[in-house]
């Protein structure tokens, strides 16, 4: 069986990778990646990850997905079972800007892996988000509540579930973080050290999503083939206020320093309009029997011992000064941040979940 991940150097890429080749992602919860989620699955031509399974994974600059004779012969000559198409323009205050270039990466690039993978026999399974949603229901969303995203990147990430349609799965996530690449988790633990408050909203809620637990569970839905709309994010939720404390806490730090504001009173105001709740009921994998993944604060622990204090885009100078007003998206380039730090993802850079 051979399998391939787009996205693959993007945080959840790189988990989706190291899962399906049978290596424990960072911060996995042991088992050799997915324990419970990943038990009796039975894999195609009994190649199963580590044993026979093939990964690919591609990324720019190698592929453009909005390439469509590119992204036609790449797959041609690959001859995959399944694509795990996690590859997406995740910069949702910068779609604001600029619609056509998240149209392209995120629609136009899904079409054009459709319909190759299509053309080959492969299973599609295509990584969506709780932009989907516009964050007004009173309950978790269900994988059969209609979408209404209110965003640019929403919009541009619902029309790419519309190019899978029923050729596929949809897998919708939210509050993304890894051990790799620049998340909510990471930026919380370089602000840590900087003197003063650390201000959060706390009127956004949602359910953290950690890729070590993430990217098993995809990889359940790749081997058995289940098509339709799959929500799949941590158990429980919280706000960005409440993660912000409990990454705090995680790592022995003081969580009373961390404040809570208003979306409101974000200064300046986040270009992107963000859901005020877009908890994701995993109603159709629960209702299919499968294993609820852990409670996003015992991932949050695993995760933040993972990185240490030296993990990747962790370490560093504190942040004199520096109040983080942080929104999904906004975390980083807060109301108040210090600008020019090197690692510090810059307004251009902020993508989802930071
Ligand atoms: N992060 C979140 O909080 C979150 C929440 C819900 C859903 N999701 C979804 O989960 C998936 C994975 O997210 P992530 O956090 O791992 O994102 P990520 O770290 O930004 O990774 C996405 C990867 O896709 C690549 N890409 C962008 N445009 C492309 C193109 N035209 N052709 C080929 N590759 C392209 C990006 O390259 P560049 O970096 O060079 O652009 C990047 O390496 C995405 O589909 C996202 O929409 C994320």
């Amino acid at each position: 069986m051979r399998v391939v991940v787009t996205g693959a150097a993007g945080q959840l890429g790189r988990d989706l990778v190291d899962v399906l080749s049978g290596r424990e992602p960072m911060g996995g919860c042991g088992g050799a990646s997915g324990g419970a989620v990943l038990a009796g699955v039975a894999w195609p031509r009994g190649a199963s990850p580590g044993r026979g399974l093939e990964v690919l994974g591609t990324d720019l600059p190698e592929l453009d997905l909005t390439d469509r004779a590119a992204v036609r012969a790449y797959i041609e000559t690959v001859r995959p079972d399944a694509v795990v198409h996690a590859a997406a323009w995740t910069a949702v205050d910068d779609c604001e800007g600029d619609p056509d270039r998240a149209f392209a990466a995120n629609a136009l690039a899904t079409r054009h892996v459709v319909e190759a993978a299509g053309r080959m026999g492969a299973h599609v399974v295509y990584i969506s988000t709780d932009y989907v949603f516009d964050g007004t229901s009173p309950r978790p969303y269900l994988e059969w509540d209609p979408p209404r995203p209110m965003s640019v990147y929403g919009r541009s990430k619902h029309a790419g579930e519309l190019e899978v349609g029923d050729r596929g799965t949809v897998v919708r996530t939210s509050w993304v973080c890894g051990f790799h690449g620049a998340n909510m988790v990471k930026t919380v633990l370089r602000l840590a050290g900087s003197p003063g408050p650390l201000r959060f909203v706390g009127d956004q809620h949602g359910s953290p999503t950690f890729t070590a637990d993430l990217a098993p569970a995809i990889a359940r839905l790749v081997a058995e083939r289940r098509p339709g709309v799959f929500h799949l994010t941590n158990s429980g939720a919280t706000t960005w206020f409440g993660f912000a404390q409990a990454v705090l806490a995680a790592a022995g730090h003081d969580a009373a320093r961390v404040e809570p504001i208003a979306t409101a009173d974000l200064d300046p105001p986040r270009p992107a309009p963000r859901p005020a709740s877009s908890v994701l009921d995993n109603a159709a994998w629960r209702l299919s029997g499968l294993p609820a993944l852990a409670d996003w604060n015992d991932a949050l622990g695993r995760l933040v011992a993972a990185l240490g204090v030296a993990g990747p885009g962790v370490a560093g100078p504190g942040v004199a000064g520096v109040s983080a007003g942080t929104g999904r998206g906004a975390a980083g380039p807060g109301a108040n941040r210090v600008p020019g730090r090197g690692d510090e993802p810059t307004a251009s850079a902020v993508k989802e979940g930071i």
